[in-house]
């Protein structure tokens, strides 16, 4: 690119979408992209995804420690009784539904919520963040619940996060296998890195703004189909697929049309993402409990009709899908979901930016003309 002089000597040459740039340190988590590994703290999630709850995980990302049983109790209490909206908050849920998407009512609704608490010094900051990571999931199902005129389902906390949601969306106890699915997809999407909510958040914090500014910035983040939105739309493609043997076709016609294929491709991974193989095996498992394995059936197809194609990673937010739609999640959930599990996350890196914190402020290079000369209005 041709650009003006003085500019070319003092900008050094931008990276496009920031690829490869570190940012800052964190303790949170790690992403080894080479080899597929996701860590929390050090631990590898293959080993916290079918042993611990997303309760744990929790724990984990505010104490750096994995919770003996007194932490943890002490955690899934508080987590219980923060599943609690504002009387406020719900007429403005029963206000915005229909009008507008999910994902939008619930950037709106974390803003507000900011209005019902009080600004505290830093070491007072972690309840105030953990009633977020509660309150999202309530205002998750009561959308939901909202706009199909059901009755609202009060929390329940003596029940886990993940068996209360569920029962406060769909009005109904669910088994065993769908209380693990949604504990173990609430444990995986919980943390990774600098993703780009997550670093929306920390530079909103690093602004020193409050904590629901930072998390409102990162709900508007996540909705993007190229992050937290690929689900729903990965979703879309399986049901419109439909039938294995119309999966060659529609992925041939999407490679020939340029079109991104969602739930495929990854900025830091080289090899699967780490939380697939756990997804997909967890997917899998609730269809079957279903009788049903048509659409799993056709998830496989596509992959493996990708794959063919071009050598493409598959991401978090494949298999993500069938999992969520297995839990009759309809699809417009699927984001509002993924927000609220990465809420743990999101709540935890801006603690950390807030500990350590410095503004964070990167320059742009202007490539426009320069030295115009200006003439007034009337002569324009
Ligand atoms: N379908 C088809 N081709 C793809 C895809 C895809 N989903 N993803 C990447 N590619 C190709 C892309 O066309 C390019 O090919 P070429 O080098 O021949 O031009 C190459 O792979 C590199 O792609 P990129 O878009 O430059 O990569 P990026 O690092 O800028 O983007 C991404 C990463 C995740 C935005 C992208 O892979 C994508 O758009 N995927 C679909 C949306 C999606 O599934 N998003 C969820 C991401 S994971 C969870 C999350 O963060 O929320």
């Amino acid at each position: 690119m041709s650009l003006p002089k003085d500019n070319k000597d003092s900008i050094p040459e931008p990276t496009k979408g920031l690829e490869g740039i570190v940012a800052a340190d964190t303790t949170l988590s790690s992403v080894n992209g080479e080899k597929g590994i996701l860590r929390y703290c050090g631990y590898n999630i293959d080993d916290l995804a079918f042993s611990t709850t997303f309760e744990e995980t929790i724990c984990l990302l505010y104490d750096n420690e994995l919770p003996n049983k007194e932490r943890l109790d002490e955690m899934t209490k508080n987590i219980g009784e923060a599943r609690v909206l504002p009387k406020e908050v719900i007429e403005i849920i029963t206000e915005l539904v229909g009008k507008t998407s999910p994902m939008s009512t619930l950037r709106t609704v974390v803003s507000v919520l900011g209005h019902y608490e009080k600004n505290v010094p830093l070491k007072e900051l972690p309840p105030k963040a953990l009633r977020l990571v509660g309150q999202i999931a309530t205002a998750v199902a009561m959308i939901h619940r909202s706009r199909e005129n059901l009755p609202i389902i009060e929390a329940d906390p003596t029940k886990g996060h993940a068996e209360d949601f569920l029962k406060m969306l769909h009005g109904t106890d669910s088994s065993k296998t769908q209380v693990n699915a949604l504990n173990l997809y609430l444990i995986l999407l919980a943390d990774h890195g600098f993703n780009a909510s997550t670093f929306s958040a920390r530079v909103t914090a690093g602004t020193l703004a409050n904590l629901h500014s930072a998390i409102t910035s990162a709900v508007g983040t996540l909705s993007g189909p190229l992050h937290g939105g690929a689900n729903e739309k990965a979703m879309d493609m399986i049901i419109e697929v439909g039938t294995k043997k119309k999966a060659s076709d529609y992925i041939q016609n999407a490679f020939d049309t340029k079109q991104k294929i969602m739930g495929f491709g990854h900025r830091v991974y080289k090899v699967d993402d780490a939380r697939k193989p756990h997804l997909k095996k967890m997917a899998k498992k609730i269809w079957e409990e279903k009788n049903d394995m048509k659409l799993f059936e056709v998830s496989e197809e596509i992959e493996k009709q990708v794959k063919d194609r071009k050598a493409i990673i598959t991401n978090v937010d494949f298999y993500s899908a069938p999992l969520l739609y297995g839990l009759d999640i309809p699809t417009d959930l699927f984001t509002p979901l993924f927000a609220m599990s990465r809420i743990a996350g999101w709540t935890a890196h801006v603690l950390e930016q807030y500990r350590n914190n410095r503004l964070i402020r990167p320059r742009a290079r202007y490539v426009g003309q320069i030295d115009r000369t200006f003439r007034p209005i009337e002569q324009r």
